[in-house]
């Protein structure tokens, strides 16, 4: 059954990517994109939908609602990351302002209206804060039973964090939507550092797509180059890492992933362990009554990397 897909993004570069990407799926079939909402991260919520119709229009599926959602945490202050995906979000492209504008309903109450309307239907695709999940859940409680899954690009469990030494950007920017998001007792799927960083793209995976002759994998390129940039000191070498595709691929075909199963908490007061996401590994471990979590660990990368660039190309 093609997945029906409600996206939360923050739409920055790797987001705009999987924009990409869901559009071929959507054009091929093998996916409904129902709408869109935003939320702050990379970059403001509000830019970040007019972002997201930029790319949807340029992908061809300007008819997709794009509603804005929360401009700030649940608790402190939104914080961007402008150093990784430029002053607009999509690698200072300044690519022409959209011909459409963002729907006049909030992206939580988005949400939970075509929960409502779906019941049982819908893939909740969150790749930035969860701050608008957590809202959705706050307002409809009932909200866990009428989403089929919910999939969320985040966390980091055996591996470094990227925004602090433990610490993943989306869990970061709102450490408590994420533990009340996490803690819901809904079929969650959960991304993180662990099976998206080994899947880093080298230069010869930007050349293939560089070479590419279609708008796309024009788009793409031209999005990704202050990413490469940014993403150099890191890698150590000429690539990039594009985390939330893996997310939506993942969406469309599980079978690319190795996952566990076991309850993920996010730490909320530590000094510099704030917004770190933890799991108990010892065996025998008593896991409590938190609902367990389905957590990728290790995907296939050269499946995933051929995959997306066949979808740009
Ligand atoms: O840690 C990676 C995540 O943070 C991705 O969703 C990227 O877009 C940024 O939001
Ligand atoms: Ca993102």
């Amino acid at each position: 059954m093609k997945p029906t897909i409600l996206l939360d993004c923050d739409t920055g570069i790797d987001d705009a990517l999987t924009l990409l990407y869901l559009a071929s799926l959507v054009k091929e079939g093998h996916a409904e994109l129902a709408a869109v909402g935003t939320v702050h991260g990379n970059v403001p919520a509000d830019i970040g939908a007019f972002n997201t119709l930029r790319i949807l229009e340029l992908a061809g599926l300007p008819a997709v609602p794009v509603a804005i959602g929360a401009a700030a945490p649940m608790a402190g202050q939104a914080r961007y990351a402008y150093g990784f995906h430029g002053a607009d979000g999509l690698g200072d492209t300044n690519l022409p302002e959209p011909y459409g504008s963002p729907v006049d309903m909030s992206a939580p109450d988005q949400i939970i209206r075509l929960a409502r309307s779906r019941p049982g239907e819908l893939t909740l695709l969150a790749i930035g804060p969860l701050t608008n999940l957590a809202i959705a859940l706050l307002l409809e409680p009932s909200l866990t039973g009428l989403v089929r899954q919910v999939i969320v690009m985040g966390g980091a469990l055996e591996h470094p964090g990227n925004v602090t030494s433990h610490a993943e950007a989306n869990v970061w920017h709102d450490p408590e939507a994420a533990e009340l998001v996490f803690n819901a007792p809904w079929p969650l799927t959960l991304v993180p550092l662990d099976a998206t960083h080994p899947t880093a793209m080298d230069g010869t995976w930007l050349d293939r797509l560089a070479a590419g002759d279609t708008t796309t994998a024009q788009l793409a390129t031209r999005i990704l180059a202050f990413y490469v940039n940014a993403y150099r000191p890191l890698l150590d070498a000429r690539g990039v890492v594009i985390h939330d595709a893996l997310a939506a691929m993942l969406a469309i075909d599980p079978s690319l992933a190795e996952y566990i199963e076991r309850p993920v908490r996010v730490e909320l007061h530590g000094e510099h362990t704030r917004g770190t996401t933890l799991w108990d590994g010892r065996r025998g471990a008593d896991q409590g009554h938190r609902p367990p979590l389905k957590v990728a660990v290790r995907a296939d990368v050269r499946e995933y990397q051929e995959r997306l660039l066949t979808s740009l190309l």
